[in-house]
């Protein structure tokens, strides 16, 4: 990270606790940047304390709350990196207000500030797989996407002839292994040929990258793709449990188990009766 110099203050961080966010958090630490973090639980970042205290300040807030993301944005910042998600696929405008605030909270600082936000390349015109682009786009995280697009309008629009500028970070389907470096950029609409995987490390690189680099200042929107085949394990529990309610998350954990339960009691009377035969 040899760009940071001294025109570098305070990074503040939204999303922090979680995800790509936590990456980010993870790699500025390990580089002794300062940080101020929001975090509805601070708790959450507590292992960090005894050898980053120093240098991580959390503020404990919700990004929705304005007042919250003003006290993350004091005078000391002047790079921001927002990684807000919602575990929700219902309608939802979490990420929309949370960029506009700290859209509203970085001009109310009137000085020149930089933002790094992720959306997604799914929002992105762009042919998939069919799976994709018939199914899961149109039915199932149409919402989400919407919020994503949403937060990117309003960053353009509230940060027009403003001291501020953007980057914005889109990856295709984020992936939890370790960073490879290996992915390519494409600008605007320009989706580069990939995977349509990317490692939350190598995002969060990316996102660091967009804020410090020289060569990629000024407002811009940024496509990652891999390029090579990151194995994926998935996990439908840890899925479900995300997306659906406590209650709705029982009730499938108490059918899964019948179901088991069912399974196993046809086997065994199955072999029980052929034995006897
Ligand atoms: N999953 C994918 O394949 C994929 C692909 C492309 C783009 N994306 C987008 O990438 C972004 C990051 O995804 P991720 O999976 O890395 O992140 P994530 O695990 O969903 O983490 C989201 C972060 O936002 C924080 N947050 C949520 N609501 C908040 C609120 N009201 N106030 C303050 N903080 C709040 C969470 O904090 P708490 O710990 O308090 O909940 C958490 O730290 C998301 O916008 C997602 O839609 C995802």
């Amino acid at each position: 990270m040899s760009q940071f110099n001294s025109t570098v203050g305070e990074i503040a961080l939204l999303g922090a606790t979680q995800g790509v966010g936590k990456q980010c958090l993870l790699l500025l630490l390990s580089n002794r940047m300062k940080v101020r973090v929001l975090a509805r639980n601070p708790s959450m970042l507590s292992y960090l304390k005894k050898d980053f205290g120093e240098l991580m300040t959390i503020v404990k807030g919700d990004a929705t709350r304005l007042e919250d993301v003003e006290e993350l944005i004091s005078s000391s910042v002047t790079h921001v990196i927002s990684s807000l998600g919602s575990k929700t696929i219902g309608k939802t405008t979490l990420v929309e207000t949370g960029v506009s605030n700290t859209v509203k909270a970085m001009l109310k600082q009137d000085k020149p500030m930089r933002i790094a936000i992720i959306t997604s390349a799914g929002i992105l015109d762009v042919k998939q797989s069919w799976f994709f682009d018939n199914i899961l786009k149109k039915y199932i995280i149409h919402n989400v996407y919407q919020d994503l697009a949403n937060s990117e309008r309003a960053l353009c629009q509230l940060t027009k002839d403003s001291k501020i500028t953007y980057a914005i970070v889109r990856p295709p389907q984020l992936v939890d292994s370790p960073i490879t470096l290996d992915f390519e950029f494409g600008e605007d609409n320009n989706y580069p040929k990939g995977t349509s995987k990317v490692t939350r490390q190598d995002v969060a690189s990316f996102l660091l990258r967009s804020l410090f680099d020289e060569k990629l200042q000024g407002n811009r929107s940024f496509n990652l793709n891999s390029k090579r085949e990151i194995p994926t394990k998935l996990d439908i529990d840890e899925m479900l449990k995300e997306t659906l309610s406590p209650t709705l998350f029982i009730i499938w954990k108490v059918l899964k188990t019948i179901v088991k339960i069912g399974l196993t009691g046809l086997v065994l009377y199955s072999l029980k009766t052929l034995f006897n035969k």
